[in-house]
């Protein structure tokens, strides 16, 4: 009943980005599920898993959209970004061109989206610390270059995969 304050709930939207197999749909497998495919097949079209969480004793919902880093599979995409309130935006540390591809990300999101969205730089597959490509100071400066909130999460192995996304939910809200 949104005419009393107490029970009152919040949805927010959030998208995921970043270009094919840098983890998004594993992110969010991983975070609403706690599950992770090592076999997943390229996101066709757009998905999304609404997730709770308490905020100050407030039930916040945020529905989390994904949709396929391939252009030919993407959806419509002022669909998939409108209303969006946070995004997180993925590369794979362990592929360089996934993170030059970031600046592009940043543009489409510009385009589409208010500027004051709550925004996380998130280099996933931190498990492959041993193929590294992007360093950690890489992905800080660039976050610190574009006001960006940053971290290093694993969708293989749940590091930090939780607190990527309750950081941006907690900004929103
Ligand atoms: P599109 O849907 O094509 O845009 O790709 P995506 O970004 O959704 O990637 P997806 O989650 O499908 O993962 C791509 C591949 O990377 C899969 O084989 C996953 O198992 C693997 N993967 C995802 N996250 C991780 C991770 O944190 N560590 C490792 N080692 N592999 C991962
Ligand atoms: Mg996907």
């Amino acid at each position: 009943d949104s005419s009393e304050d107490e029970g009152e709930e919040y949805l927010f939207k959030v998208v995921i980005i970043g270009d094919s197999a840098v983890g998004k749909s594993n992110l969010l497998s991983r975070y609403a599920r706690n599950e992770f495919n090592p076999h997943s097949k390229s996101t066709i079209g757009v998905e999304f898993q609404t997730q709770t969480m308490e905020i100050d004793s407030k039930e916040v919902k945020a529905q989390i959209w994904d949709t396929a880093g391939q252009e030919r599979f993407r959806a419509v995409t002022s669909a998939y970004y409108r209303g969006a309130v946070g995004a997180l935006i993925v590369y794979d540390i362990s592929r360089r061109t996934s993170f030059h591809s970031v600046a592009r990300w940043l543009e489409e999101l510009k385009t589409h989206c208010d500027t004051t969205m709550a925004r996380m730089l998130v280099g996933n597959k931190s498990d492959l610390a041993n193929i590294r490509d992007v360093s950690l100071e890489e992905g800080k400066d660039l976050a610190e270059a574009e006001g960006l909130f940053f971290i290093e999460t694993s969708a293989l192995d749940s590091t930090n995969v939780k607190k990527a996304f309750e950081i941006v939910i907690r900004e929103i809200y």
